[in-house]
């Protein structure tokens, strides 16, 4: 079981003209990668991501409210936005059986449908209402802060037609809080009506919670293998330990791309599974990547890559003209799976149409991956940084030993940028302002701020 990263087509002496990363450049910035790991893994006490793979209380408190709740729903509804609902998400698409929700229960073996609204769009609410039959389904509400105006609203809406569906007391019953433990609106509804309730530990932040109770609850209650995830994780902290570059590939990861974007000009980074499973972790990514790298420095310089998400082979049909053509400005990184299951012959049917009969006998396993290596090869021949990730096989170990290997490259690559990772200041502005127009206590000076900013133009509206 093992994670590796070849990053080869990132380096000079692989791309035309040697106009990739240089050996002087790497030396220089393991010496700055020495500092930056040192940061990180200092701070234990308030990076509680770094140790959720070994919180063995938590996995097992999640894991007793998974069993207490096993076998009485057919539907897990998940509330939550960002953080809260882009990791479980991920989990599913990657870990479960394609098109889970749309399989019986059988082929579920006796498991929920696991159903995320990550969104306030009224149209996606309504028609999840009417799909659901509420005195079947269990409702996870997720929120760090419990109190995120979009999860709020869903809540409130969920928990009036639950109500009206089961009546109040037995609703309470359908009800599962994921939150800080002492502070937020849901902690407070918890308390006061002790409704069941796994923790989200203060010193862990949305997007690094996946392997918190906010992923490994409806992971467990959909079949996975949450002592395999946590494992993958562990291995990669064990591997992590020493900030030697040819053993840390979460630190290679962000070194590359750091180098890549700062002495190369290669600021859009993109991840590209060529794996359907894989589709939403990629996503995931983009949500980890940007949120905790595209800030302000100290100085008020603003930094920070952009995660763009892709999908092989699907996407050769559509961004990789960009990848190929574009500005010079990006990065690739390919993730492969070793092991493909359930992989077979391609029929040799058509033997005398050349278009056709030269895949006979190859397998669709085979194809993927060497329309994969002929990408990179493609774009390291233009001169374009691409590196490839490549799994064993996709199973929780693995999904387990990825996430947490982003979420250290993200702490890392904080560091390198001089910025904090761990914060989302840029959001605050928008939000203050939407609090204002919705009237909420304390939002008078948005209101301000607000009312002073211009008024749609009719010169400038067609
Ligand atoms: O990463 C983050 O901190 C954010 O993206 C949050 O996950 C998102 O804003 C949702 O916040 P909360 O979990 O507090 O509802």
């Amino acid at each position: 079981m093992t994670l590796s990263l070849d990053f080869t087509n990132m380096m000079g002496a692989a791309l035309p003209h040697g106009a990739g990363i240089t050996g002087e450049q790497l030396a220089a910035a393991t010496a700055a990668f020495a500092d930056a790991h040192a940061r990180v893994h200092a701070r234990t006490d308030d990076l509680g991501f770094l140790t959720l793979p070994t919180h063995d209380a938590l996995r097992d408190a999640t894991l007793a409210v998974a069993e207490q709740v096993r076998g009485r729903f057919t539907d897990v509804l998940l509330l939550g936005i960002g953080g809260s609902a882009l990791g479980p998400i991920a989990l599913r698409t990657a870990l479960c059986p394609p098109g889970w929700n749309a399989l019986d229960a059988a082929a579920r073996g006796g498991r929920p449908r696991l159903h995320v609204l990550d969104n306030v769009d009224p149209a996606t609410m309504s028609a999840t209402l009417a799909r659901l039959d509420l005195a079947q389904t269990l409702v996870l509400v997720i929120s760090k802060s419990g109190g995120t105006v979009e999860t709020m609203a869903q809540y409130l809406i969920v928990r009036e037609a639950l109500a009206a569906a089961v009546g109040e007391e037995a609703a309470r019953g359908h009800l599962v809080f994921i939150t800080d433990p002492e502070v937020g609106a849901l902690r407070k509804i918890a308390r006061a009506e002790g409704i069941t309730t796994l923790d989200i530990p203060a010193n862990v932040g949305g997007r690094f919670s996946v392997l918190s109770p906010v992923g490994m609850l409806p992971a467990a209650l959909i079949g996975i293998d949450v002592r395999a995830l946590l494992a993958g994780a562990a291995d990669v902290m064990t591997r992590a330990a020493s900030a030697d570059l040819s053993t840390n590939l979460p630190g290679t990861f962000a070194v590359l791309q750091h180098l890549a974007d700062t002495r190369h000009g290669r600021s859009v980074q993109v991840l590209m599974p060529y794996a359907d499973p894989l589709r939403d972790l990629a996503l995931w990514f983009v949500q980890l990547w940007a949120e905790s790298l595209g800030k302000h420095t100290p100085d008020g310089t603003p930094v920070g890559p952009t995660p763009l998400p892709a999908v092989g082979a699907t996407d050769q049909h559509s961004q990789v003209q960009l990848f190929m053509e574009g500005p010079l400005d990006k990065t690739v990184t390919f993730i492969t799976v070793r092991g493909r299951e359930a992989d077979g012959p391609i029929p040799a049917r058509h033997a005398d149409i050349a278009e056709l009969s030269y895949l006979a006998g190859h397998t669709l396993g085979e194809l993927i991956d060497i329309e994969q290596r002929a990408t990179a090869g493609a774009l390291a021949a233009r001169g374009r940084f691409n590196a490839t990730l490549a799994i064993d096989t996709i199973d929780a170990w693995h999904l387990g030993a990825l996430m947490q290997t982003f979420a250290l490259a993200t702490a890392y690559a904080g560091e390198l940028y001089g910025v904090n990772a761990f914060d989302q200041p840029g959001v605050e502005l928008g939000k203050q302002f939407a609090y204002a127009m919705l009237g909420r206590a304390g939002s008078d000076q948005a209101r301000v701020e607000w009312d002073a900013l211009p008024t749609p133009d009719p010169r400038f509206r067609v």
